[in-house]
């Protein structure tokens, strides 16, 4: 375990889970449980519980769950390490000396300070003898002084150490100049040279303002245009996003997210300052999320072309389900904002922004352009492919008004395309309505977790486990009276979790997830907190004693053979007779 069980345990303590959740979602409570609308996925009833008393929140929508340090990494987007010392800070307590633990933190804050010096380098390269060239390019791509030095722009001259050289300089090893993605090594020599050369350079900052990354931009037509660092320990391409360590700073109401490095940057220099950029990458969940931290509302800006508007139709539905409303703007007459901005300026861009369009406008403006609805045969294709879209919008208001707007596209009245709406919004419940029966069918006949990749081998004994770990969590007492051993049970993570709890009891410790190490991943503690949330009823001394029984027959059935098996038989016979 990374941190003393001493210390989670305080931790757990001065961090209750209902004060903690308590800071992200407003609760009512309903009995001796809270109840919010869910962070982590949209919904408009409360589904998401806290229970003070057991120190968890579950989701029962979205099956997220856990205690305060689960529901930190997953609401502020850290990992383990980081929300335990995100918690005892708010906690105010000192973070005991973890050797794992201080090693990667002190290794990240070695990286950050060594991009940080490589970001310099770059920059004073720039601004040196060697700079000419990419201060030629700056002033080609019309980049003002200013916005070179906001953006910490650079150069990595051509040459294969000048990085390098600069850095050991400072004392920082090769090692960790590999680490940070600065360097790559030749095999054969086992020598490292710069991994940038003659390529102007665009650092990459986190919100925190750490510089974690680079671009770096060939200055002709070259191959690859652009090289971005590796992921390393601090560059995660799927978290990070170009910009918005200062569009999170911005005025505005909405975020524009475009693809390329010159365009956010371009959009800040025409005063479009909460514009960002992904790192050459799709747009993934967590961005959607890590955006939903800092606005309510995002613009889309990706190009025009086929590929442009596949990444549009996979990046809206991501950020309306991290609670995001989405416009989306069409560029017309440049291929992308930086071009557009250089031709027309910003008041023009204004008016563009001003036109832009939710996904549904979008969406049916894009299908016009697709058919030509002047001739019949691909106007029925129009309308049908319409209806289908339309038929999926949540909200039967939507489904009214768009079905009109497609209506009067088509040149057909308003009730024909309802009817066909009507017609793809019944097939698309009825195949919903099938696969959701299916799903419950099949969960309600295995019992199985609702966790991808847990499953129960033993369902008898799992749900003897569950029910049994439910109690002992109720009355950690009992642990003192059983005796079975963590291999008897038939889920190894079941068994995992009885161990923990067994250590926590022996050591006087608060029995519990709350404060579970991080010996247990992400899904697994989503899956026992599943467990654990179920309504837990006092048991007899009798129902314990059959949970027990269950897990050890089983265990002793899945070693023995027949024998042993009939005997358990015989005595489960009895015990119903009982
Ligand atoms: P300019 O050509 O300088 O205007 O850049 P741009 O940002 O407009 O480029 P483009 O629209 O072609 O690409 C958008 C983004 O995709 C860039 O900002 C990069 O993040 C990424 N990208 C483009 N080309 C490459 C490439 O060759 N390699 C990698 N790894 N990423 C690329
Ligand atoms: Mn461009």
């Amino acid at each position: 375990m990374a941190f003393p069980a001493a210390f989670l345990d305080e931790l757990a303590a001065r961090n209750p889970i209902d004060d903690v959740v308590g800071q992200y979602v407003a609760l009512t409570r309903k009995g001796g449980n809270l109840f919010g609308l869910c962070p982590f996925h949209s919904e408009k009833t409360a589904s998401f519980s806290v229970s003070p008393e057991k120190g968890i929140y579950y989701c029962f929508g979205c099956h997220k769950g856990g205690g305060a340090i689960q529901f930190i990494m997953d609401i502020e987007n850290l990992d383990y390490p980081d929300a335990v010392r995100f918690l005892a800070k708010r906690a105010g307590m000192e973070v005991p000396d973890d050797r794992q633990y201080e090693s990667t933190y002190r290794q990240k804050e070695r990286l950050w300070l060594l991009c940080k010096d490589a970001a310099r380098y770059f920059h004073a390269q720039m601004k040196g003898d060697a700079g000419e060239p990419a201060r030629a390019y700056f002033l080609k791509r019309a980049l003002s002084a200013s916005t070179v030095t906001r953006f910490g722009l650079g150069f990595a001259p051509d040459g294969w150490s000048g990085l390098i050289d600069t850095l050991t300089a400072k004392g920082y090893t090769k090692e960790e100049i590999l680490a940070a993605g600065l360097a790559s090594r030749n095999q054969s020599k086992g020598t490292i040279y710069d991994r940038f050369r003659n390529r102007v350079m665009f650092p990459i900052f986190d919100v925190r303002d750490n510089v974690i990354g680079f671009g770096g931009r060939v200055m002709d037509n070259s191959t690859p245009k652009y090289l971005n660092s590796p992921e390393t320990v601090i560059f995660n391409k799927r978290r990070n996003l170009f910009g918005l360590n200062i569009a999170k700073k911005s005025k505005s109401d909405a975020i524009i997210l475009t693809e390329g490095y010159m365009d956010a940057i371009a959009l800040h220099q025409y005063g479009f300052d909460s514009a960002v950029a992904s790192l050459g990458t799709a747009l993934t969940e967590e961005h959607a999320t890590l955006l939903a931290k800092y606005t309510q509302k995002v613009v889309l800006i990706y190009d025009g072309d086929a590929a442009g508007q596949n990444a549009t139709s996979r990046a809206a539905p991501m950020l309306e389900k991290a609670g995001l409303s989405v416009k989306i703007l069409r560029m017309e007459g440049a291929k992308d904002p930086d071009e557009f901005l250089r031709t027309y300026g910003a008041d023009a861009f204004r008016a563009l922004l001003q036109k832009s369009e939710n996904p549904a406008q979008y969406r049916l403006q894009s299908l016009q352009v697709k058919y030509n609805v002047k001739d019949d045969e691909q106007r029925v294709a129009f309308l049908r492919e319409a209806a289908s879209y339309i038929a999926g919008l949540p909200s039967a208001v939507e489904r009214e008004v768009y079905g009109t707007r497609a209506a009067e596209i088509a040149g057909v009245t308003a009730a024909a395309m309802k009817t066909e709406v009507d017609y793809a919004y019944r097939r698309k419940e009825a195949a919903r309505k099938k696969k959701q029966n299916a799903q419950d069918l099949a969960a309600a006949q295995s019992r199985q977790p609702v966790v991808r990749g847990i499953r129960y081998d033993n369902v008898r004994s799992a749900m003897a486990e569950e029910a049994l770990l439910r109690a002992v969590c109720r009355e950690p007492a009992l642990l003192r009276e059983i005796s079975l051993t963590p291999e008897q049970f038939s889920s190894p993570l079941l068994g995992k979790l009885y161990a923990a709890l067994r250590t926590q009891q022996e050591n006087d410790l608060a029995v519990g997830i709350a404060n579970l190490g991080d010996e247990f991943s992400k899904e697994e503690i989503q899956h026992v907190t599943y467990v654990l949330q179920k309504s837990a009823e006092p048991i007899s001394d009798n129902a314990l004693r059959d949970y027990i029984a269950i897990i050890a027959e089983e265990s002793a059935g899945a070693e023995e053979s027949g024998e042993a098996r009939l005997r358990a038989a015989l005595a489960r016979k009895r015990r119903k007779e009982i």
